[in-house]
């Protein structure tokens, strides 16, 4: 019985070497590999199921749904100005991309990476203050919004840690832009039910999906930054270069 356990112990050790077992989210690629770039495409689908699950061994949380904590948006101008903060809110569906390109880092400059996403479900708390045209628009409710078609470039830098013989990679800096085909939005459950203002605010967001969506993007941008940047260093501390890109020439 030990003397079997001994020797897959050994076996295991020779197959996969000192760097030892491949998790099952890191698919691997080899540096040689003449379409290298479309091998990591490959790597990064493949982990997107696991990044919907969250993976538990690495203390990666679930990214369905992904959370932010605040947004604020003032939406017209004035003393009355229709102000909105979105609060404690959900965004589904990140986990469902699709990775359109990257180039890699180069001599200095950054790493890019395009993806797109079909639909982003948001749900949130919604706050409101001022005046909505001639409404007092104060209150609170639910806010409901659907992102189509959604394509974030990410770009950022990376540096190189050693720790012994294993190389880590880490993500400094990572910048995001967003691009959204179609912005649908609407409030709900606002507080003492008035109809007439929950029809003049989702007239309003109906009307307006761009312009809100346009004062959404730079906290939006800032906190995906964030978030995108803290799970690719969740991902790269645990997981040894070596893993996931096999170097050398062997075949
Ligand atoms: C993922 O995207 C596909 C289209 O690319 C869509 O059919 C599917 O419903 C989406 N799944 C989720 C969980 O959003
Ligand atoms: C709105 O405010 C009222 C009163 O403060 C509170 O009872 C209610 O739960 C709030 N609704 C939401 C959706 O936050
Ligand atoms: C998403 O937008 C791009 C253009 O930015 C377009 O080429 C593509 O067909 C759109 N996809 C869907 C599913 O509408």
């Amino acid at each position: 019985m030990f003397a079997q356990l001994f020797i897959l112990t050994i076996s295991a050790y020779v197959v996969f070497g000192d760097t030892n077992k491949v998790p099952p989210y890191v698919k691997q690629c080899k540096e040689s590999d003449p379409q290298l770039l479309d091998c990591l495409i490959g790597a990064l689908q493949h982990l997107s199921p696991y990044l919907a699950t969250g993976i538990k061994e690495i203390e990666l949380p679930t990214v369905e749904p992904f959370q932010m904590d605040e947004l604020t948006l003032s939406l017209t101008t004035g003393p009355n100005g229709y102000k909105v903060s979105l609060l404690d809110i959900d965004i589904f569906g990140a986990s469902n991309y699709t990775v359109k390109k990257i180039k890699l880092s180069e001599n200095g400059k950054p790493f890019q990476a395009i993806i797109n996403i079909p639909e982003l479900r948001i749900n949130a708390k919604y706050r409101s203050t001022g005046v909505l045209i001639i409404l007092p628009a104060s209150g609170n409710g639910t806010f409901h919004a659907k992102f189509k078609n959604v394509t974030a470039v990410v770009q950022g830098q990376i540096s190189v840690n050693y720790k012994g013989d294993l190389k880590y990679l880490h993500v400094d800096t990572l910048n995001l832009d967003l691009d959204v085909k179609d912005a649908q939005m609407g409030v709900k459950k606002i507080y003492r039910n008035n109809r007439i203002l929950i029809e003049a605010i989702n007239l309003f967001l109906r009307e307006n999906g761009q312009e809100v969506l346009k004062a959404m993007t730079p906290q939006l941008k800032k906190k995906l930054s964030t978030l995108f940047q803290t799970i690719a260093n969740q991902l790269l501390t645990h997981i040894p270069m070596q893993t996931f890109l096999i170097s050398g020439s062997s075949s």
